[in-house]
């Protein structure tokens, strides 16, 4: 059979041109789409009198018939027939006959590829969103479960303050509410129906692109035939979420790696979610946090890749976006499949509250409040913290915490550092006095995590 664009030809493509050129080897998953798409514009067709009603129904049953076909992985995909948009044309044709050559009436692959593409997009964008739901769901029931567990919290990877576990971990929840909310908005752009637009200037058959539309459940139409078969928005708005969604996902990822090594300590990944070493028998390797992490990579390049391909692209198609495809494919499967796994090692990981006790039994990460103690006994803040300041230089010259130091030794950095101060060199009560909105607080975090029960409960 000859390809639909054979006429004007006289001569075959070069093998090589077609090993180059061809997307079948990865738009084959479009395939489902591509008929659901084929299938409404047939309809439509028919309903305007552009075909007859026993034409739209033949190319339906064709097209059932071969999505059966698909699925059962008995499809004959030619290579010789570029991508899948004409390898299903070509079986409709061998099925039906030469009605089946009347399903492109008033189409061009151009505004079918927008089209598959646009709802591809829209399904994968749900499925993704409900995994990140998931792994929110994860968060919420962790913090929950080590509501009042208090760790160490670092700036510059320095002890700092301490926090509560389920504060630290809340923070990562609310990234993904952000990461969500961007999901989102690609949906949103996603939800225009190109088709109609034909390979760029619309057609003068008299379609109903909104019985189309309606039926494909899309929110709206491109106003613009040109812009409907340029727009790869969506698909650079996707990758700028996977960007920074793994981004996010990475910075956790790092901490599980840190936070599982010995010299922490803080947790132990289960052994299902981690892998030994060929050669030092002792070794538990995080190795999917390592992955998380690694993953990181590719996602960039592909978001890097395509909007270099974009970039200085003349209107409307062009063969280079037929490059929209390998990396959105990719970065799609990345997510589909790490993020279950992430989930799933972070509901298993134990903590070690023993080893976190003893690393929150540090009187220095309550240096500020020993600072604010002052401040509230009229001294500036700036003087305040001088003193203090001092008075650890000292502690960690002699190797004495400041809680056992005397009263005496300590007035020598500061007369109101003669009080007792025993009860501030508590992480717990330090802890305690961040009750500000969005603080360290229990009490605050109790507010801060029904916040976020309440948003997952309330169907977000
Ligand atoms: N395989 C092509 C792509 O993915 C389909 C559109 C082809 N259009 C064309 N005018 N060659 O972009």
């Amino acid at each position: 059979m000859k390809k639909p664009w054979q006429g004007r030809f006289e001569k075959e493509t070069d093998r090589a041109v077609l090993e180059f050129s061809a997307s079948l080897g990865f738009d084959r998953r479009l395939a489902p789409w591509d008929i659901r798409g084929s299938a409404a514009h047939a309809r439509m067709l028919s309903a305007q009198g552009i075909i007859s009603e026993e034409e739209g129904l033949l190319i339906l049953q064709g097209l059932e018939d071969i999505a059966a076909e698909i699925e059962a992985g008995k499809f004959d995909y030619d290579l010789a027939f570029e991508d899948i948009h004409m390898n299903i044309e070509k079986r409709l044709i061998e099925k039906i006959g030469p009605t089946g050559g009347k399903l492109h009436t008033g189409r061009s692959r151009n505004d079918q590829v927008a089209l598959d593409m646009h709802l591809y997009v829209k399904d994968e964008v749900e499925e993704i969103d409900a995994l990140l739901k998931g792994l929110q769901e994860v968060l919420v029931g962790l913090a929950e479960k080590y509501e009042e567990v208090i760790v160490p919290g670092y700036t510059h990877l320095q002890r700092a303050q301490p926090v509560l576990l389920s504060h630290h971990l809340l923070a990562y929840f609310w990234m993904l509410v952000r990461d969500r909310g961007r999901l989102k908005g690609v949906f949103e752009r996603s939800d225009l129906m190109p088709l109609g637009a034909g390979a760029l200037a619309g057609t003068g058959f008299p379609i109903d692109r909104e019985a189309v539309a309606a039926e494909l459940g899309f929110d709206g139409i491109y106003e613009n035939s040109i812009d409907a078969v340029s727009d790869r928005d969506y698909i650079v708005e996707f990758l700028s979420f996977a960007a920074i969604l793994i981004m996010h996902l990475s910075r956790l990822s790092e901490e599980l790696i840190i936070w599982s090594t010995a010299e922490f300590n803080f947790i132990e990944l289960d052994d299902a979610f981690t892998t030994g070493s060929s050669m030092m028998p002792q070794k538990k390797n995080p190795d999917v946090a390592e992955l998380i992490r690694g993953k990181t990579g590719r996602v960039y390049g592909s978001l890097f890749a395509i909007l270099t391909t974009l970039k200085a692209l003349p209107l409307a198609y062009n063969k280079d976006m037929q490059e929209d495809k390998e990396g959105l494919f990719d970065v799609i499967d990345t997510l589909k499949a790490l993020l279950p796994l992430l989930g799933s090692m972070l509901e298993t990981m134990k903590v070690n509250e023993e080893a976190l006790a003893a690393a929150v039994d540090d009187d220095y990460l309550c240096a500020t409040d020993l600072a604010d103690y002052l401040v509230r006994e009229g001294v500036s803040f700036r003087e305040a913290h001088h003193a203090v300041g001092q008075l650890i230089a000292y502690s960690r010259k002699v190797g004495i915490r400041l809680s056992e130091l005397s009263p005496d030794k300590r007035s020598r950095f500061h007369s109101a550092l003669s009080d007792e101060i025993g009860g501030l060199l508590n992480p717990a009560t330090v802890a305690q006095a961040r009750l500000c909105r969005g603080g360290t607080a229990p009490g605050a975090v109790k507010v801060q995590l029904q916040k976020a029960r309440t948003l997952l409960d309330g169907g977000s």
